[in-house]
């Protein structure tokens, strides 16, 4: 078992060193944003920047947040595909430490892993900064990162301090990836 288990590392480990979101040793524990507030972060987020997420590759790519009556958070992820379908994909998200409010754990399916959600810097009218890693028994680690906006476009002063806020947690800035956002009209109803 434990030697199946090593493979299958390895293997994941070979399929995300492509993607170039694989690193050695243990996820870095970034500084999260203080005294955040879930009610004020809900709404509609749209994706400006991003590290490359092999499961995104449409345009226009937008999250909705919604509260559910049981006080967990409602995901709604929208992308607008090539071929100009609309794609889309829910979840849920809980804070899982209350003494951790900026950390989030999102589940899109039950087979997968949840994965956490961590609010490094937002002031929750313009911008946020998402981080998110997985540490895989200290060996390796998965991370992704979003640059997101309450519009679709962002001011460019806004993105550089975010990605200078990444770089200095030592990310590389040049893997992240700019979300086309133009042309989103069909998205209005996503
Ligand atoms: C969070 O924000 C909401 C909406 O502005 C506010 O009503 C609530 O008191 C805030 N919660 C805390 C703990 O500050």
């Amino acid at each position: 078992m434990a030697l199946l288990k090593v493979v299958f590392l390895l293997l994941v480990a070979a399929e995300f060193s492509q993607s170039q979101s694989f690193h050695m040793y243990s996820c870095p524990t970034p500084s999260l944003q203080v005294n955040f507030n879930v009610t004020q972060y809900l709404g509609t987020w749209y994706e400006i920047q991003k590290l490359p997420a092999m499961f995104e590759r449409g345009d226009c790519v937008q999250a909705k947040y919604s509260l559910l009556p049981d006080g967990q958070v409602r995901v709604h992820n929208s992308e607008l595909l090539s071929n100009g379908k609309i794609n889309s994909i829910e979840g849920t998200a809980k804070i899982l430490d209350p003494t951790q409010p900026a950390v989030l754990s999102v589940s899109f399916f039950r087979a997968l892993p949840d994965s956490p959600y961590m609010v490094l810097s937002t002031d929750y009218t313009s911008y946020s900064l998402v981080y998110s890693c997985s540490d895989y028994l200290g060996l390796f680690h998965i991370d992704f990162a979003w640059i997101l906006s309450r519009t679709r476009q962002l001011n460019s002063a806004t993105v550089s301090q975010l990605r200078d806020k990444l770089t200095a947690m030592g990310v590389d800035v040049k893997r992240l990836s700019v979300t086309d956002q133009t042309d989103c009209g069909a998205m209005v109803s996503a």
